[in-house]
């Protein structure tokens, strides 16, 4: 999704906005640009493609300015292409505009401004609102209260930033819906929309709240509510390294991340078992435990693979606590006018935290009195900050488009949660014990499965040249075989469905010839033979199975093509080890084919827009 980044002080920006912008790449773009504004000239440079493209315009142009502001853009409102490519500007190109989200209202604001005689370049609801400032600008001759009064017509979301020509010492930005941080130096300040692009300068950030807007300098900054009263925002001191943005050595950061999987787990559980009661200890819940036991319902409500590791969630929840559980897609949640009440608990999952739709439902959960929950990787997200409680999955920063690491770190959390509220309810302590136990077998079982890389390397080898798969399994094991399914279109572009195994022969069976290559998660539970029994239907049509087993079955292997082995473990920690292989399955065909694994097409990490 857009990303934004913004320099002010004594440096040159212009090389600390290209780093920036490389630091949000992986979030997905189709466009570049920036704009900078210098006693001599105030130009923007802007570019189709790369931010590489962009580092080369910029290059052969020798600029240099102590302010610019940069974008990445990911096509909302017309098509990739350089006019639509941000800055966007006033009529005499004095001041610049970049923005993060969606006008909703620019199609009306935009006539009003017509009839004024603005004159348009590009097909953006940004460029909108670059000239609604400006008619404002020329009203109040003043930047900051330009942007304001702007802001109020304005219906949709937005993290924007603004410099202007006749007011070079400030960055004016606003936030509603948008991600927006200020990042505070020496003699400079800076602003991204992503705490990635900020961390190379400085580890102190100002988050921004929806309805906040600030005028940046490069000493300090004010912030006032977008009604003008002045408001202090505190300073948080972010924990996070370079060196765990980099690619340490592997190809993409899509491996990396699957390599780091016995950490960023471990990493999640660190520090919140208690084997000896059996309990988990989850300081982000502290105070809410017995409201959740409590409940008369637990819906979970996340997008893309947040909402597959909320499936397993269900599984887990209502084996062990007995609570009912519903899982909703957020953007099908926010809009069906659900029935919630404040004996709900609603747990939000999102790995990035700013989710356009989790947020929004969770926004509508709050409304309706339930208790929200929020499980996010990112820290100080707006899903972390909005939610009453929550649990940090603690997986370190994810840069692959696919997630990986963060699903196996979300169920993790997600067992945790199961743990804390069913010792409330019925689980016993040597029950809760047995649990801890495998919790705490579990990284070395994920480094033996690791070990198999090569392995799954070959087998992939034999099927880059499939056009369709099928993933099937039951019980913990459907959503697993959707995630998997759901990884390898995302980044191999082959077409693959996941389905509840037994679910085949209501239809999907039709598709199965010697062509279709099935995936079956078939770890040894209560539900093996029946699995089983669809792999001799498959075996029967004569389809190529590719299946995921325990260690000590040596019967499925008799009937397929493939198998990769994992180890074994109590079922509801099971998907954290069987979706491995699918991950490295869908990484290495991606490979084979050539494919950008990392920045797979039209896809973004973090979608902050409907
Ligand atoms: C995008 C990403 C997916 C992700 C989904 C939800 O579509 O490409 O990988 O699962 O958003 O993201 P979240 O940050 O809320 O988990």
């Amino acid at each position: 999704m857009c990303g934004i980044v913004g320099y002010i002080g004594e440096k040159n920006s212009v090389p600390v906005l290209i780093e920036g912008l490389k630091r949000l790449e992986y979030r997905g773009y189709d466009s570049a640009g920036i704009g900078i504004i210098n006693t001599t000239e105030c130009k923007v440079i802007k570019t189709k493609g790369k931010v590489a493209e962009l580092e080369k315009l910029v290059q052969s142009e020798n600029i240099k300015s102590n302010l610019g502001i940069g974008h990445t853009r990911w096509a909302t409102h017309g098509e990739p292409s350089m006019k639509n490519a941000h800055p966007h500007m006033n009529e005499d190109k004095t001041m610049f505009l970049i923005h993060n989200g969606i006008i909703e209202n620019y199609v009306s604001l935009k006539k009003g401004l017509l009839e004024e005689g603005y004159k348009f370049v590009s097909e953006t609801d940004t460029e909108v609102l670059a000239h609604l400032i400006d008619h404002y600008l020329k009203i109040k001759n003043n930047l900051f209260q330009a942007v304001r009064y702007a802001l109020n017509e304005v219906e949709g979301t937005y993290g924007i930033a603004v410099i202007y020509k006749n007011e070079p010492d400030k960055i004016v930005v606003a936030k509603k819906g948008s991600p927006l941080v200020i990042g505070i130096g020496k003699n400079e300040n800076f602003i991204a929309s992503d705490v990635n692009a900020l961390i190379a300068h400085t580890s102190q950030v100002v988050y921004m709240e929806d309805g906040e807007i600030a005028e940046i300098f490069k000493d300090h900054f004010q912030a006032k509510t977008i009604a003008d009263e002045n408001i202090i925002k505190e300073i948080h001191e972010v924990d996070l390294s370079i060196d765990e943005l980099s690619k340490g050595g592997y190809p993409h950061y899509m491996l990396k991340e699957i390599m780091e999987q016995p950490d960023s787990l471990f990493n999640s559980m660190r520090g919140r078992l208690v084997l000896k009661e059996g309990i988990s200890k989850l300081g982000g819940l502290q105070g809410f435990e017995e409201r959740i036991a409590n409940s008369d319902r637990i819906i979970i409500s996340a997008c893309g693979t947040s909402w597959h590791a909320a499936l397993v969630g269900e599984y887990m929840l209502e084996q062990y606590t007995g609570i009912p559980v519903e899982v909703e897609y957020a953007s099908e949640f926010r809009y069906r006018h659900p029935i919630i009440t404040p004996n709900d608990t609603v747990i939000f999952i999102s790995q990035s935290g700013e989710t356009a739709d989790t947020l929004a439902a969770l926004k509508e959960a709050k409304k309706k009195g339930a208790l929200c929950l929020g499980i996010c990787n990112v820290v100080g997200s707006s899903i972390a900050r909005e939610s009453e409680a929550g649990v940090y999955i603690h997986a370190g920063p994810e840069i692959g488009v696919a997630s990986t690491k963060a699903f196996t770190s979300q169920l993790l959390v997600l067992s945790l949660i199961t743990l804390l509220i069913a010792r409330r309810k019925s689980l016993n302590q040597p029950e809760g014990q047995e649990i801890i136990e495998e919790l705490q077998k579990l990284t070395h079982k994920v480094e033996l499965i690791l070990k198999q890389n090569e392995l799954i390397e070959k087998i992939a080898a034999q099927y880059v040249e499939c056009r369709n798969f099928l993933y099937l399994g039951r019980g913990y094991h459907f959503p697993v075989a959707l995630e998997g399914a759901l990884k390898l279109k995302e980044i191999s572009y082959i077409h693959a469905e996941g389905y509840p195994a037994a679910e085949m022969k209501h239809g999907p069976i039709a598709l199965i010839d010697d062509d279709m290559p099935v995936v079956f998660i078939a770890t040894k539970d209560s539900v093996y033979e029946k699995v089983v029994n669809n792999i001799e239907e498959v075996k029967a049509r004569k389809g190529r199975i590719l299946a995921i087993v325990n260690e000590d079955d040596n019967e499925i292997e008799k009937l397929v093509d493939h198998v990769i082995k994992v180890p074994k473990t109590i079922n509801m920690l099971q998907p954290i080890l069987s979706v491995i292989p699918l991950q490295l399955l869908a990484y290495h065909i991606a490979v084979k084919k050539g494919l950008n694994v990392d920045q797979p097409r039209n896809l973004a990490k973090s979608v902050t827009v409907e």
